[in-house]
C-alpha cells in the first residue's frame, strides 16, 4: 500500500502519488467513474455487462478497459440498484472487497444487502445532506427516497479532497439543491441529460404521435439538465450516465443515429451543443478511458488514444454501432437462450406471489383503480384486478393498462423472483403497452415493489405524503412551492405558459386556474394556486410566506438544428481535437423526412385547452400528423387498432390533447 500525504492529514489509501495537486477523474463509460483524490480512490457505478434482458449496452464500448486496475480502490459508490449502475458480475470479478462502500441512506436495505452478498463488509452510510469526513475526504450524499425515484431510491455524491470539488449527480433528480450548493462551489458537475425509459416507444400509438411525444421528452430532458447545470454553477460540466445503446437488431432503431429531434436518446455531443447555445461554458466530452485532471485553477482532458478513434462513436455513429453490435451478437444470443424457464404455470405463480402483496397495498390499489392485463401470448391472458385484490384469468373486461410481454420474459422474472420489474423488464423496452387515461404512477410503483418490504415502504410513503405549504409567485400566479408529484422545487423548475404550469423536473403539468393535475388523474396531485392579484383565501399562509421567484438565467428554446446536427461546437476539450461535426444536411434531411417539427418551445407548444377533460394532460400542436378523431375512454376502450390505448383526443383542427407519460426510472 502506498502512502501519500493528504492536504489535511496523512492518508494511507491508494490515492494519487504524483503530487499533482489535482483531482483525477477517469471516465469508465455510462455512469462509471474512477476518481483519484489526494486521500484515496473511489470507484463509482462501474457497468460493463449488458443489462435488462440484453437490451442496454454501454455507449461508447468500455469492455476494453482494465477493470482489475480500476477495481483496486479504497471506496466504492453505487448510486442505486438499477442494472446500468449496479453490475454484480463486474463487482464480483474485478472490485476489491477491501473497498469501503459509500452507501446512500436509502429507506430499504436492498442495495446494502446486494453488496453484502457480493462480499463487501465495510460500509459508511452517507446521511442525506450531511457533510462527513471519511479518511480525509469531505463527502456529502443525498438519497432520493420516493417510490418513483429509480428502484426505490437514487442518489448523488459530492466529493472534496482539498484540491477540487466535484458533484456526481448521475441520473438522480435531487430536489434539495440548497444543501448541494452549500457544499460547493464545484469544479466539476457530472450529470445525465438523456432519456432512459420506454415512453413513448413501447406504447401502441400512431407513429406521428410517438415522434411528437419523443420530441417533447427530449427537449424536456435537455432543458432539465441545463437547469441543474445553471443551479449548481460548476466550472466544468461532464454529460454522462447515458444514453445507453441498443445492439439487438430488434431494438437497434432506438439509437439516435441521425440526431433525430424526436429521439429520447440524444448523446453527449447534443447536450454540449445545447449548453453552448445557451452561453453555458465549461462543457467537457469524456469517453471511456478519458481522464480529466482538475484543480481550482486548471482543467484538462486527456484522451486514451488518437482523437479520431476517441470521437468515432459520435462522428460515424451508425458504422460504430453496427460494428459494436456485431461484436456483441453472440453475447445477445446466449442471453436470450437463458430467458425461458419452462414448466411454469404463470397464473398460479403470479397469483401466489401478487395476491398477498395486493392485500397490503391499499394506496396502490386505490391509485390504480382498475384491472391491469398481462398478455403473454398464451390463450388465456392474466388480469391483476387491483380493486378486487386478485390475480385471475382475463374475462373480457376493460383494463386500465394492458401489457404484452413475451412468455419467456415473464418466466424468467418468476424464476429469478425479480422484485422490481421496472429494473428488469420495463427498462428492457421488450414489451408493448396500452392504457386508458393518463399515466398512472401507481401501476409502475406496484411492479417495482414486488416484495412485502418494498411494498410496505411505498404504502407508507404514500400515506405520509404531504405538501409543503410555502407559496411562491410564478408569472401571474401564486402557487405552492413544492410540486405535488415528487416535491420538486417549483421556484426553480416551474415554468408557466398562461395558466399551465410545467414542472420541468419530470414534465408534469398543472392547470393553475383549476388546480387540476393534467398528467395524472390522482386527486392527491392537485396543486394549490390562485391568481396573483386576488386576495388569498383565509386558510392559506400569510403573505409574508409568499416568495417571489427571481428570474432564472434565460434558457432559450431548443434549437432543432443544433439539437439535431452540427456537433462540432460540442467538443470543447481538448483544444487540439479536430471537429466532430456532422453534416448539417443530414439533420435537415431527417427533419424533412419526418415532417413533424420538434416543439417550438423548450417544452413544446403548450396551449391552454378550452376543452379539457379528466383524461387530458397537455395540449401539443402537431404540425402534420393526423390522429383518429374523438378517441376517449368511453368511445374507444382497449381494442385493437390505431386507438392505441384510447386516451388521445383531437378536439379541433390539429390541436391534439394527450396524456404524457412521465415515469421517471433512469
Ligand atoms: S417533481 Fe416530478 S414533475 Fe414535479
Amino acid at each position: 500500500m502506498r502512502v501519500v500525504v493528504c492536504c489535511r492529514r496523512a492518508c494511507t489509501q491508494r490515492g494519487r502519488v504524483d503530487g499533482g495537486g489535482e483531482l483525477r477523474i477517469t471516465c469508465l463509460g455510462h455512469a462509471g467513474l474512477h476518481i483519484e483524490t489526494s486521500c484515496g480512490t473511489i470507484l463509482c457505478d462501474p457497468w460493463v455487462n449488458p443489462a435488462y434482458f440484453e437490451s442496454w449496452f454501454v455507449f461508447p464500448d468500455n469492455s476494453g478497459l482494465d477493470w482489475d486496475r480500476f477495481g483496486d480502490v479504497d471506496y466504492l459508490y453505487v448510486s442505486h440498484l438499477h442494472k446500468d449502475h449496479f453490475d454484480p458480475e463486474l463487482l464480483s470479478r474485478h472490485v476489491s472487497r477491501r473497498a469501503t462502500v459509500l452507501l446512500p441512506d436509502f429507506p430499504v436495505p436492498d442495495l446494502r444487502e446486494a453488496l453484502e452478498r457480493l462480499g463487501f463488509t465495510e460500509f459508511v452510510v452517507l446521511r442525506s445532506g450531511q457533510v462527513v469526513d471519511v479518511g480525509g475526504l469531505r463527502l456529502m450524499g443525498q438519497a432520493l427516497q420516493s417510490p418513483a425515484d429509480g428502484p426505490l431510491g437514487d442518489s448523488v455524491l459530492a466529493v472534496d479532497d482539498g484540491t477540487a470539488r466535484m458533484l456526481n449527480q448521475n441520473d438522480a433528480r435531487p430536489t434539495e439543491l440548497d444543501a448541494l450548493r452549500s457544499f460547493g462551489p464545484y469544479d466539476v458537475h457530472l450529470l445525465q441529460f438523456s432519456g432512459a425509459i420506454w415512453w413513448p416507444w413501447t406504447y401502441e400509438l400512431p407513429e406521428a404521435a410517438k415522434r411528437s411525444f419523443g420530441a417533447v421528452k427530449r427537449a424536456n430532458g435537455l432543458d432539465r439538465a441545463a437547469r441543474y447545470v445553471t443551479e449548481i454553477g460548476a466550472r466544468h460540466v461532464v454529460p454522462f450516465a447515458g444514453p445507453p445503446c441498443f445492439l439487438d437488431k430488434e431494438l437497434f432503431d432506438l439509437n439516435d443515429l441521425t440526431g433525430d429531434p424526436a429521439s429520447t436518446f440524444p448523446d453527449q455531443t447534443v447536450f454540449l451543443d445545447y449548453l453552448r447555445e445557451r452561453g453555458i461554458k465549461g462543457g467537457q466530452l469524456m469517453t471511456p478511458g478519458a481522464v480529466l485532471d482538475v484543480s481550482a485553477a486548471h482543467c484538462e482532458v486527456h484522451w486514451p488514444g488518437p482523437a479520431e478513434q476517441a470521437l468515432e462513436p459520435f462522428t460515424d455513429k451508425t458504422r460504430y454501432l453496427r460494428g459494436y453490435a456485431a461484436r456483441m451478437r453472440d453475447k445477445i444470443a446466449a442471453g436470450k437462450r437463458r430467458w425461458p424457464a419452462g414448466g411454469i404455470d404463470l397464473l398460479a405463480e403470479l397469483k401466489a406471489w401478487f395476491e398477498p402483496l395486493l392485500e397490503l397495498a391499499d394506496h396502490i390499489r386505490t391509485g390504480v383503480g382498475g384491472p391491469v392485463l398481462l398478455d403473454t401470448g398464451d390463450e388465456q391472458p392474466i388480469v391483476i384486478d387491483f380493486p378486487a385484490g386478485q390475480v385471475r384469468a382475463f374475462a373480457g373486461e376493460t383494463c386500465r393498462y394492458q401489457f404484452s410481454i413475451g412468455r419467456p420474459l415473464v418466466e424468467r422474472l418468476i424464476a429469478d423472483h425479480q422484485t422490481d420489474w421496472v429494473n428488469s423488464l420495463f427498462l428492457s423496452m421488450r414489451f408493448k403497452a396500452r392504457r386508458i387515461g393518463p399515466y398512472n404512477e401507481y401501476v409502475y410503483t406496484f411492479f417495482k415493489c414486488l416484495s412485502p418490504e418494498r411494498l410496505m415502504y411505498a404504502e407508507g410513503w404514500y400515506a405520509s405524503r404531504s405538501h409543503d405549504e410555502e407559496e411562491i409567485q410564478l408569472g401571474d400566479w401564486i402557487t405552492q412551492r413544492r410540486c405535488p408529484h415528487m416535491s420538486g422545487d417549483l421556484s426553480r423548475f416551474g415554468q408557466t405558459t398562461g395558466s399551465i404550469l410545467t414542472c420541468t423536473m419530470h414534465g408534469w403539468q398543472f392547470d393553475l386556474a383549476t388546480g387540476q393535475c393534467l398528467t395524472s388523474d390522482d386527486a392527491s396531485h392537485r396543486i394549490s394556486s390562485r391568481p396573483a392579484r386576488t386576495r388569498k383565501p383565509s386558510k392559506r399562509p400569510s403573505p409574508a410566506r409568499v416568495k417571489r421567484v427571481p428570474a432564472l438565467p434565460e434558457l432559450r428554446p431548443l434549437d432543432p438544428a443544433r439539437a439535431a446536427g452540427d456537433r462540432s461546437k460540442a467538443l470543447s476539450a481538448p483544444k487540439d481535437l479536430p471537429s466532430a461535426s456532422r453534416p448539417g444536411k443530414r439533420a435537415a434531411a431527417t427533419k424533412a423526412r419526418h415532417h413533424v417539427r420538434p416543439p417550438a418551445g423548450d417544452l413544446g407548444t403548450v396551449l391552454p385547452s378550452a376543452r379539457r377533460s379528466s383524461t387530458v394532460a397537455a395540449s401539443i400542436r402537431l404540425r402534420s400528423c393526423r390522429l383518429p378523431r374523438r378517441l376517449d375512454k368511453k368511445s374507444a376502450p382497449m381494442s385493437p387498432g390505431p386507438a392505441a390505448g384510447a386516451w388521445m383526443r383531437m378536439p379541433a383542427g390539429d390541436v391534439v390533447t394527450a396524456a404524457i407519460d412521465r415515469a421517471s426510472p433512469a
